[in-house]
This record gives C-alpha cells, sequence and structure tokens, in this order.
C-alpha cells in the first residue's frame, strides 16, 4: 500500500501540471500500490467539447506523477480502462479512472528537477527562430507516446496561426455562451483567486491591470455590445494573437488515438516537451482556442452561432494545409515556444492538496 506520505508527495507534483483556465479538473484517489486519476466534473468546462482540455490537463498531471515517482525510485505504468480506450469521447463515463502503478525499482527521470518552475510564460518572445536541432529535441522528449508533435516555423507559417488565433479568440470574447463562462472563471482579485483557488488569474493572461475595471463591465451584455461595435474585442484578440508571430516556433500537439485516451496521451507528452523547454530555459504558453473551435466545429457545430461556425469552417482548409498530419490525427494543443526577456512575477496558484484527493469510500470505512 502506497505511504499517506508519498501519495501526497505524488499528487502535489501532479497538481503542479498546467490545465485549461487553471480549472484543476483532476482528483487522485489512492488504490493498493497506484494512484487512481479520474476527471473532477464540478471543474470540467462545459462548453469545453468531449472535455478534449480536462483530458489534455490530467495527461500532463499523470505525466508529472511518473515522473515524480522516478525520482522516489519508483517505476510507474500507466493504465487506461479499456472503457476509456474505446469509447467515443463524447459518450465517456467522467468516473473512468487513469491508474498509475507504482513498483519499485527504476531510474531517475531528469525532467523531474524541472516540474516545480514549470510555468506558462505569456510575455512576447524574441523573434529569432529557435533551431531545428532543438526543435528535434524537444519532440524527442516527448518519449514513446500516442501523440504527435508537428512544429511550424518561418514568418508566413506563424503569421497564419497568429491570424486564425486571433479570428477564434475574438469568438471566445464575443459568443455569448463562450463569453459569459470566461467571466465565470476570470479572477479579477487576488481575494477572489486565493478564495477560490482555481480558475484564470486576470493579471497573468496579459492584459494590462489598469483596465481591470473596464474588464469587469465586459460581463454585461450592454457593455459587451457596445465594445463589439467599437471594435476593441477584435483589438484584444489581435493582441493576444499577436506574439504567436514573434515566437521562435509554434507546434501543435496531436492525439493519435481517438476519445479519451488519445488527449491524455497528448497531455503526456505537451508536459514532457515543457519540462525539456523548461530545462533548456525556453519559455512555453499553450494557446487553446483554435484546436478547441476547430474540434467543436467538428463534433457539436451548434455550439457556435452561424457566422462564427462559418468563420471557424474558414480556418478548416489552411490549418490542414499546416499540419498535412490531419485528419489522421486529432488537434489537441497549439504551444508557443521561443526566448522570453521576461518570466512570471509568480507561480499560478493551485488547489489544496485535500481538494483534489478524493479518498474511496471502501478505504475510509
Ligand atoms: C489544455 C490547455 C489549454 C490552455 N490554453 C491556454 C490558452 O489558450 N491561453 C493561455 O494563455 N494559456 C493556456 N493554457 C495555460 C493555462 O492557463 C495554465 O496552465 C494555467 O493557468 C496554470 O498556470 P501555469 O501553467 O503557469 O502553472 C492552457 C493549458 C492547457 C493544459
Amino acid at each position: 500500500m502506497i505511504s499517506t506520505a508519498l501519495f501526497e508527495r505524488l499528487v502535489a507534483a501532479a497538481s503542479r501540471a498546467p490545465s485549461a483556465d487553471n480549472m484543476q479538473a483532476w482528483a487522485f484517489t489512492p488504490v493498493g500500490d497506484g494512484v487512481e486519476v479520474r476527471l473532477e466534473p464540478s471543474r470540467v468546462l462545459p462548453t469545453d467539447v468531449n472535455q478534449m482540455f480536462a483530458w489534455v490537463g490530467l495527461g500532463a498531471a499523470v505525466e508529472n506523477l511518473v515522473i515524480a515517482a522516478s525520482k522516489e525510485g519508483i517505476a510507474a505504468t500507466v493504465d487506461y480502462p479499456p472503457a476509456l480506450a474505446l469509447q467515443a469521447a463524447a459518450t465517456t463515463s467522467l468516473d473512468a479512472a487513469v491508474t498509475v502503478r507504482l513498483t519499485h525499482g527504476g531510474r531517475e527521470d531528469p525532467l523531474a528537477a524541472w516540474i516545480e518552475s514549470r510555468e506558462t510564460n505569456r510575455a512576447r518572445y524574441d523573434e529569432s527562430p529557435l533551431e531545428a536541432a532543438t526543435l528535434d529535441e524537444l519532440s524527442h522528449a516527448t518519449g514513446e507516446r500516442e501523440a504527435g508533435v508537428h512544429w511550424v516555423s518561418g514568418a508566413a507559417g506563424l503569421d497564419l496561426m497568429a491570424r486564425m488565433d486571433a479570428r477564434s479568440t475574438y469568438i471566445r470574447l464575443e459568443h455569448r455562451p463562450l463569453h459569459d463562462e470566461l467571466f465565470d472563471i476570470l479572477r479579477f482579485s487576488r481575494r477572489e483567486l486565493e478564495q477560490k483557488r482555481f480558475g484564470l488569474e486576470f493579471e497573468g493572461i496579459g492584459v494590462p491591470y489598469a483596465l481591470v475595471r473596464f474588464a469587469r463591465l465586459l460581463r454585461y451584455p450592454s457593455v459587451m455590445k457596445l465594445v463589439s461595435r467599437l471594435g476593441i474585442g477584435r483589438a484584444v484578440a489581435r493582441h493576444l494573437a499577436a506574439k504567436l508571430q514573434a515566437a521562435g516556433a509554434v507546434c501543435l500537439v496531436t492525439a493519435r488515438i481517438a476519445g479519451p485516451v488519445g488527449y491524455v496521451e497528448a497531455g503526456r507528452a505537451m508536459e514532457r516537451l515543457w519540462l525539456e523547454a523548461t530545462a533548456r530555459g525556453l519559455a512555453v504558453q499553450p494557446h487553446g482556442v483554435l484546436p478547441q473551435y476547430l474540434t467543436k466545429l467538428d463534433v457539436e457545430p451548434d455550439g457556435f452561432t452561424p457566422h462564427f461556425a462559418e468563420v471557424m469552417r474558414r480556418h478548416r482548409e489552411p490549418f490542414a494545409a499546416l499540419f498535412p498530419c490531419l485528419p489522421d490525427e486529432r488537434p489537441a494543443i497549439v504551444l508557443r515556444v521561443g526566448r522570453a526577456g521576461s518570466r512570471p512575477a509568480r507561480h499560478t496558484v493551485r488547489l489544496p492538496l485535500e481538494q483534489v484527493i478524493r479518498v474511496s469510500e471502501a478505504a475510509q470505512r
């Protein structure tokens, strides 16, 4: 049986993983000589199509757990329940668990040293392209996962990615259900953030802090309508996306198999690549909206207004031209990678361990 102290150390490392909008939609249960990792439904965003982002985040947490175990002299293997592997994502039971089995032995993974300092860096990066050898090494760091890593570098490709990202971000700002959800999880004040300890810190997303009072007002439809008419939403979206143009390189991480297991594998690959980038002093920022909305267009096109569905439809062809691996692979997450002159002022918050640990009823008896 895994000791409580070891279990908590592994959960603490797993919880340092990135998650979309810092929702930390995961829960950990000790079972025999292992740990079960499941989604926490209350923190899965309702608009997250097929729960793809929640599974990607869970995959990153699983990978951190595996790597942290190696530091304790423990070898870990990851088992996917057949139900998760086979199920079409839309019908997934949110309660299915990924099991990390732990046995003594194995070598320490050098990436363990970087779990604590990995972070999302939303600064503008240096425009100089990353060398092809560096990109190969970052891809190589993902190991034997059922995931693909496909790089875009060069001005034309980055410019196209930035334009598609800007239009997708604009939809998130302007389409009512997506906009309302964003405002539910944005934490405008430090106090609110400390109370909830999950959700997106406004201060960290790259909009000048002086705009916080104004941004709060955007929650109200009448203000949003006015802002929309003035073209401010488009300008903000362009401002956020423009950083993609100045990246050292951008990659698309894909799931090579359908359903949740594919996204978990993509999340594990993303985390390994990100830790390797951190070890090399490189900065990383995920750009999630484009893969998310292209998937939404396929799975639930009614999730958009006809106008926004058309905007996304126009991205299909150029996106597929940049990434010929599609449609055999499924887009999971876009990462901007490069050299940054500055780092975030502090670490993003996490939930206390007791809120992500779920002890089974049998174990409590
Ligand atoms: C699936 C996924 C999608 C994400 N999408 C975005 C994004 O579109 N823009 C962004 O700035 N950060 C994005 N992030 C980064 C998260 O906001 C970040 O991981 C979280 O706030 C925790 O912060 P940290 O990575 O610094 O620990 C994403 C992360 C994941 C795992």
